[in-house]
Parts: C-alpha cells; sequence; structure tokens
C-alpha cells in the first residue's frame, strides 16, 4: 500500500477541511512514484484520507478522499457525474460553463469547461495527470462530446515537473466554438484564448450588470467584450477598453456576430486612459472594472490595495450621480473586506457616496468550498453612486 505519514499540522489542516498538505507538513513519503495515489495516516497510524502525491510541488498531497475505497475508475465516474448534475441545476441560458472546478467539486487540480459539444480538460497536477487517460475516457462515456481539448500550459505544471502542452485529445476540434450566455453569442477559440478560451467565472455577473446598465458605458479591462456585449441592449452607447489588440479583434467578431450596433472598441492601457479620460472630465453612467489579477503573491497586498483605491477612484470620479460601478477583483490575496475598504477609500477621495447594490463573486459553476479560501477569488462588487 502506498502510504504517507503527515505531521500534526498536516493532519490538522485535512481535519480543518483543507485538502492540501504542503511538503514541510510530510513526515514519511518513501518509494512513491510521481502522482501516486496514497492513503494519509498521521503519526499515531491514524487513517485521514486518501490523496494524490506530488514529488516535485509544495503541495505535496491533495486530499481526494476520507474515505477508504480506491480512487479508481468508479471513483472519478461518480465525482464527475456529480460535478455535471450540479451544473444542470445552477447553469442558466448559458451553453458555455465550467463542469469541474477542481476543489470545488472534490477534484483538486482538475478543470473541465464545457463549450457548447466540445470539453476543454487541464490537469494541474502530477496526481490529475497521472489520472488524465481514465478521465478523458470518463468524459468520453458520460457525455459523448465532439472534441475533448487539453490546455496544459498553466505555470502551475512547472512546479509539479510536468510540461506545457495543448492539443486535441479525443474527437476532433478544427474550428471555434459559437457558444450562447445571458441571449448574447460568442465565438471561442478553444486552443488559443486565454484561459480555456474565456472568463466563464463571470458569466452570472454580465447578466447581474446588464440589469442596472444604462446611459453612456465604459467596460475597462473588456477582453472579448463579456461585460460590454452583455450591457449594450440597455445603454446608449458602450466603450470598451483593451489593451490586447488580438482580444479586441475577437470582440469584434463577437460584437458582428450580435448585430450590435452601440459598442466601440478601444485598443489602450486602461492605467492611461482612464487618466485622461478623468482628466478630460469625461462622465459615464455605467462603468465596469475588471483587471487582471493585482496580488499574484501575498508580498504584492499593499500594492495590490493602493491599485485598486487608484483605478477605483479614477472611475467614481467620471460616474454621473445614479450610476453604476461594477468592479471586480480576481486577486485571490485580496479579501472581499479588504477589497471593499479600498473601494471605500476611492469613494471618500471622489467624495462620492456609493451604495452597495450587490456583493457578487465567481459564476455559481466555479464553486466556493467553505473551508478552502482559495476557491473564493473573485470579487465583483455592484455599487450606486450618488
Ligand atoms: C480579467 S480580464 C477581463 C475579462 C473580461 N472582463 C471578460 O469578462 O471577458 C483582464 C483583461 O485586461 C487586459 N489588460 C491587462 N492589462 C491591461 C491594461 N493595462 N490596460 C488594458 N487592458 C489590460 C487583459 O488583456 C485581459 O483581457
Amino acid at each position: 500500500m502506498n502510504a504517507v505519514t503527515v505531521s500534526e499540522r498536516g493532519a490538522e489542516r485535512i481535519l480543518s477541511g483543507h485538502p492540501w498538505v504542503y511538503r514541510s507538513d510530510v513526515a514519511r513519503a518513501e518509494g512513491l512514484e510521481p502522482g501516486a495515489a496514497v492513503s494519509v495516516f498521521d503519526r499515531r497510524r491514524r487513517w485521514l484520507g486518501q490523496a494524490l502525491f506530488s514529488n516535485q510541488s509544495q503541495i505535496a498531497l491533495r486530499m481526494m478522499t476520507r474515505e477508504r475505497r480506491p480512487i479508481d475508475r468508479a471513483f472519478l465516474a461518480a465525482r464527475i457525474a456529480a460535478a455535471a448534475a450540479y451544473r444542470k441545476q445552477v447553469v442558466e441560458d448559458s451553453n458555455a460553463y465550467r463542469m469541474i472546478a477542481s476543489e470545488g467539486d472534490v477534484l483538486p487540480s482538475l478543470i473541465v469547461d464545457r463549450y457548447v459539444e466540445a470539453l476543454v480538460i487541464q490537469t494541474h497536477s502530477q496526481g490529475m495527470e497521472r489520472l488524465k487517460p481514465q478521465i478523458v475516457e470518463i468524459l468520453q462515456e458520460q457525455f459523448a462530446p465532439r472534441a475533448i481539448v487539453e490546455r496544459n500550459e498553466s505555470a502551475v505544471r512547472a512546479l509539479e515537473g510536468l510540461p506545457e502542452v495543448k492539443g486535441v485529445l479525443a474527437g476532433e476540434m478544427t474550428s471555434e466554438v459559437f457558444a450562447e450566455m445571458n441571449g448574447v453569442k460568442f465565438i471561442f477559440d478553444l486552443l488559443n484564448g486565454q484561459k480555456t478560451g474565456g472568463f466563464l467565472d463571470q458569466r452570472e455577473n454580465y447578466a447581474a450588470a446588464r440589469s442596472y446598465a444604462h446611459g453612456r458605458a465604459l467596460d475597462a479591462f473588456s477582453y472579448a467584450g463579456g461585460f460590454a456585449l452583455t450591457l449594450a441592449s440597455r445603454c446608449e452607447s458602450v466603450l470598451a477598453v483593451e489593451s490586447s489588440a488580438d482580444a479586441i479583434a475577437r470582440a469584434r467578431r463577437n460584437q458582428g456576430l450580435n448585430g450590435i450596433p452601440n459598442v466601440a472598441w478601444k485598443e489602450a492601457n486602461c492605467f492611461d486612459f482612464l487618466k485622461a479620460a478623468d482628466q478630460a472630465k469625461e462622465q459615464f453612467d455605467t462603468i465596469v472594472l475588471d483587471p487582471p489579477p493585482f496580488a499574484r503573491q501575498k508580498s504584492n497586498l499593499s500594492s495590490a490595495l493602493r491599485g485598486y483605491k487608484e483605478l477605483n477612484l479614477r472611475a467614481l470620479k467620471m460616474l454621473r450621480p445614479g450610476g453604476y460601478l461594477i468592479t471586480c477583483s480576481c486577486s485571490f490575496h485580496v479579501s472581499e473586506a479588504d477589497f471593499l475598504e479600498a473601494v471605500a477609500a476611492a469613494a471618500l477621495d471622489a467624495h462620492c457616496t456609493a451604495v452597495v447594490v450587490e456583493r457578487r463573486t465567481q459564476a455559481r459553476d466555479h464553486p466556493i468550498v467553505l473551508t478552502v479560501p482559495e476557491t473564493h477569488y473573485l470579487k465583483c462588487l455592484i455599487l450606486r453612486a450618488y
């Protein structure tokens, strides 16, 4: 039997509901193959559960279950079926969504996104990489997708000693996929788009933002136009600003596909754009801010908070009374409380009273596990300004 003994601190972590055990908390792990499924014990040989082992990552163990049943095909098939059944309950108005969300579906380090009839898979640990062939077979059996694409280019793979790879694992994927979210069509390039093709975690926030949007709108950091194109039906005009020419080209194609006339795209650095627009005394009724993560590490937290304050200050200064700010942070290290504080400081400096209309997070197909703070990474506040 593959067995690992963990320190007291490692055991406490498992018992507190967190699936990761760090290398420094592994007391004994001998003769184990990379990615092996292992039984986990404390120093007194008490059973703690089963995990996937990594011989390279700082996260040495990822707990799969507290039970004694084998991590075999039937185990994986049941977890995958449960994840898909949950999506049937919570995904509305969309044929693009996250079907398996790693820790959120008790399948740590496995991501599977569904884009209409195609699936995109990511395996972020040695253990899931080892299980990948079985997982691909199960996905084929349960969902009969047109194609299964692998997007394993994430930097976390290097920490596991795994190569960066992308390609088609099953079926055929020669073209882009046309999906629909909240009644708006989007083209997804599953082999070349950011992440697995798009930012699916904002899907419910697009629809929420639309219910408040009006007048002249600004979508800053617009990528392929997820917010801009969803808000357009409620606004006189939308200006979408993004620094990536590729993203704007994609956004324009999405616009054409939907025949939406009132969105204009601007290729620019949003920080420069917002500064210039503020100085030119531009005004908007609806502003979306969805920047890339400012704090990729905990050590960046204070500069990240200054960044969020600055960005939100510019936006709030340009918001007309009665206007809405939809402001997001996808930095895990910035808690919702930190983010609220940064935006509150911005509102004070902007001399505006901001009412919190909604405190939102990632879409429900990206579940948050109560005992795993890392699973709550996206913050989205909808504020009304007075
Ligand atoms: C979190 S994504 C936005 C996702 C988008 N709101 C959506 O829902 O699809 C951040 C975007 O900001 C862009 N970006 C990064 N730095 C930028 C900058 N300084 N100015 C403008 N855009 C930037 C990235 O190219 C990326 O598309």
